[in-house]
């Protein structure tokens, strides 16, 4: 009598393991994918030296495809060589934008 009562009592949770199980598939789907840009793959230019100055002066930057959104109005900036840095700032506000125009440069 208490081993049935026993597998009464697990009947509710058996909807909680089919979501479970409905969500893990799901997961699985997204870690299984191939992505098209293999980040393993060690073919191409290896730089041998990347020690650099950063330095921006007085820059005043938009994007062609957005000219009424500044991103940079004056900014300036010197990190030097082997010394390390950190950019904050709100989202949007132009963090990444120093490396690409460092990377254009
Ligand atoms: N290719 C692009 N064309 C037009 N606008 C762009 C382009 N790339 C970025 N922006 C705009 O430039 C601004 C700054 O973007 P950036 O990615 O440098 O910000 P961020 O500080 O790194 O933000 P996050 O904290 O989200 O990484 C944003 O308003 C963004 O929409
Ligand atoms: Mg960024």
């Amino acid at each position: 009598m208490t081993g049935g009562i026993s597998l009464g009592q697990t009947s509710p949770c058996v909807n909680v393991f089919a979501a479970g199980e409905a969500a893990a598939y799901k997961m699985f789907e997204v870690i299984e994918q191939k992505p098209k840009i293999d980040a393993y793959d060690d073919r191409g230019i290896v730089l041998e030296d990347i020690r650099d100055e950063i330095e921006l002066k007085d820059v005043y930057f938009t994007y062609p495809a957005r000219p009424e959104v500044q991103i940079f109005s004056g900014f300036t900036l010197h990190v030097l060589s082997g010394k390390t840095a950190a950019l904050v700032g709100q989202r949007g506000s132009g963090k990444s934008n120093v490396m690409i125009l460092k990377l254009e440069k």
